[in-house]
């Protein structure tokens, strides 16, 4: 993982051009990084903020030998690698929020996108845009975004990291659980997921597109899917939504 290394100064998005990549035969672990995004993507058709210099944003081209239908696996695979690289690089105890976000304190300080070119039996790639704040202050966030986000350094007395270490440390973790994912398939995977998110053990609240539902957040499934234990003591499986 990231032993060829595309690095720009400024695209549109690094998941953009990791796309284009992979469509021209870029080959497995192909790393693109920018320092700066005039259109970082984040999931459901938001936008990510990525300005210049401070953050980390990259996407990794994958080429695993899986069903399109185990593609999420590797969000949550992600989640934890990158989860064990900041706190191994920053000291600092980040925790998963279902389905991938990355907190600090509460905060978003990374997410993850996870987009796939596949043929009906077959992934083809797997492209995993990975953004993380780094050495952001409060002043450089959108005041909309203050309340909810935050960056490594905010989380750690205003200390500047290298962002080159945070990466190195990332890519260390990755390597480690992709190709042991491979090998041994993903129950390691979900344990590991399990004992880093705060969403389990907790009472929620999640909002579908067509619900909201309360329950206590038991776990989750081979496929990332969350399961709520209701009031009632039925048993909710949630597969997209807002939760708090
Ligand atoms: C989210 O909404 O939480 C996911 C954010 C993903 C942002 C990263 S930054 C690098 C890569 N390039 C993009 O345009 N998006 C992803």
């Amino acid at each position: 993982i990231g032993k060829n290394i595309i690095y720009k100064k400024e695209v549109t998005s690094t998941q953009a051009l990791a796309h284009d990549m992979a469509r021209n035969d870029a080959s497995e672990g192909t790393l693109v990084v920018a320092d700066y995004q005039q259109k970082g993507k984040g999931r459901l058709g938001r936008e990510w903020h990525s300005p210049p210099g401070t953050g980390l944003w990259f996407s990794l081209i994958l080429r695993p030998d899986i069903p399109p239908q185990k593609a999420p696996q590797l969000t949550l695979l992600t989640a934890v690698a990158v989860t064990e690289g900041i706190n191994k690089a920053a000291g600092i105890e980040a925790q998963i929020k279902w389905p991938n976000d990355i907190l600090i304190d509460g905060k978003k300080t990374a997410g993850i996108l996870t987009e796939m070119q596949s043929e009906p039996d077959r992934v083809q790639a797997v492209i995993v845009g990975i953004g993380i704040n780094i050495n952001q202050q409060p002043e450089h966030f959108p005041e909309l975004l203050l309340s909810k986000a935050t960056s490594l350094s905010i989380a750690k007395e205003n200390k500047i990291f290298s962002r080159a270490k945070v990466i190195a440390a990332i890519l260390e973790r990755y390597e480690d659980w992709y190709y042991q994912y491979l090998i041994d398939g993903f129950e390691q995977v979900r344990k590991r997921w399990e004992e880093l998110a705060v969403t389990i053990g907790k009472e929620i609240t999640a909002t579908t597109v067509t619900k909201t539902v309360e329950g206590l957040a038991q776990g989750i499934t081979e496929d990332g899917v969350l399961l709520l234990k209701k009031k009632d003591g039925q048993i909710e499986h949630i597969y997209s939504a807002d939760i708090h």
